[in-house]
């Protein structure tokens, strides 16, 4: 067999803890890592909650970060993340991850940086200007800038082949794949692993939009739905779905296409949950053909998507009263997960300043090494 084919399989992804997990986080992300969990296909799998990258934009509110490294955890827990086959681990606990962001900087431009689509949306959107002149905007946070370099760090320093996540982060993963493959050629050496990423299987659950049709589910629109949400509260934002609105009367044909409901029916319900809860559909074409035609109106299909999303949630909701009844079980989790992940990185990282030469104190060859040096 080939040295490459006895690679490990290791998963490594995560998240910024700047809110609770949504249903966007659910569809595009999380149910694909329980599902990869489950697999037993993979080696390794740790689950990074990104507190310092979180940090690069919300560096004068520490305390927003710290309360939603909890939120966060509770989500994974509750959503089937088994912490006796994942590790989650905390960004900032784990030291080889700022050294290798470190070395990394040496090996991208900033050109290379600005050219980073999610990075140019992300500025846009908090007012972040790279320009020398414009004064109306705020200016352009080194750490914010970079931060890709530090994701490439994350994901390298775990030794990552696979990066379950959205598509909003390839980017991330071709900036990482780029510096593996100069760290490699630099320094001559096949220590980094480039990464493959995985991205959703269905388009539906690419990119949840929100609740109001706008493009993306997102804590700053206020268009989410919590997988925290109680019931009552799932029930409002259903009922408040943007739909069509040239469906006025139930006769009328309506929209599917940009229709809020029939979005997350194509993200969320199975055939079953016809069966189930909706019998004189078949399944979702029938239900979609309908609404075409005319005579079906909104509330009987939110009903619907009431009980299809409280299908899913409410077991969600169960597991995570469970878990938040026992805080201390979560922070031993957590406190374990980094352990691991700070053993897991310094390997790595050892390895890098070994190649890099800046190992002095590994070993004493190198007095060695230097009294050659000043004889020669
Ligand atoms: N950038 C990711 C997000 O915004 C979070 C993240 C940080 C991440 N480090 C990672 C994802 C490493 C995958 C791998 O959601």
């Amino acid at each position: 067999m080939l040295a490459k084919d006895c690679k490990k399989k290791i998963i490594l992804t995560g998240d910024r803890p700047t809110g609770k997990l949504h249903l966007g986080h659910y569809v595009g992300s999380l149910q694909r890592r329980v599902a990869l969990q489950n697999s037993g296909e993979y080696d390794e799998i740790y689950i990074l909650i990104a507190d310092d990258q979180a940090l690069t934009d919300n560096w004068d509110n520490p305390q927003k970060i710290r309360d939603n490294m909890i939120e966060v955890a509770l989500d994974y827990l509750s959503v089937g993340i088994d912490p006796a086959r994942c590790h989650i681990c905390v960004q900032s606990n784990i030291p080889a991850l700022h050294a290798l962001t470190f070395y990394y900087m040496n090996l991208v431009t900033t050109q290379r940086l600005s050219r980073n689509p999610t990075v140019k949306a992300e500025m846009a959107m908090r007012g972040f200007s790279n320009s020398e002149s414009n004064d109306n905007q705020a200016g352009l946070p080194a750490g914010f800038f970079t931060y890709p370099v530090s994701q490439a760090a994350d994901i390298t320093a775990f030794k990552a082949t696979t990066v379950p996540v959205g598509e909003d982060q390839e980017p991330m993963i071709e900036q990482t794949r780029e510096i593996v493959r100069k760290f490699n050629s630099t320094y001559k050496n096949d220590i980094l692993v480039e990464p493959e990423i995985l991205l959703p299987e269905l388009q539906s659950q690419r990119r949840l939009p929100g609740t109001d049709g706008k493009a993306k589910m997102s804590k700053s629109l206020g268009n989410c739905i919590y997988l925290s949400d109680d019931e009552k509260t799932v029930k409002q934002k259903v009922m408040g779905m943007y739909t069509d609105p040239l469906h006025v009367n139930v006769s009328d044909p309506g929209h599917v296409e940009g229709n809020m409901v029939f979005t997350y029916l194509d993200a969320f319900c199975r055939t079953e949950h016809f069966e189930r809860f909706l019998p004189e559909y078949e399944n979702l074409d029938a239900l979609k053909d309908h609404y075409r035609a005319g005579g079906l109106g909104d509330v009987k299909c939110k009903k619907f998507l009431i009980k299809v999303l409280e299908d899913m949630l409410a077991p969600i909701r169960a597991e995570r009263a469970k878990w938040a009844a026992d805080l201390p079980a979560v922070y031993r989790i957590l406190k374990e997960g980094t352990e691991a992940a700070v053993q897991t990185t310094n390997r790595t990282l050892a390895e890098v300043t070994a190649a890099m030469k800046v190992n002095y104190f590994a070993d004493e060859t190198i007095i060695d090494e230097w009294d050659r040096w000043i004889r020669q």
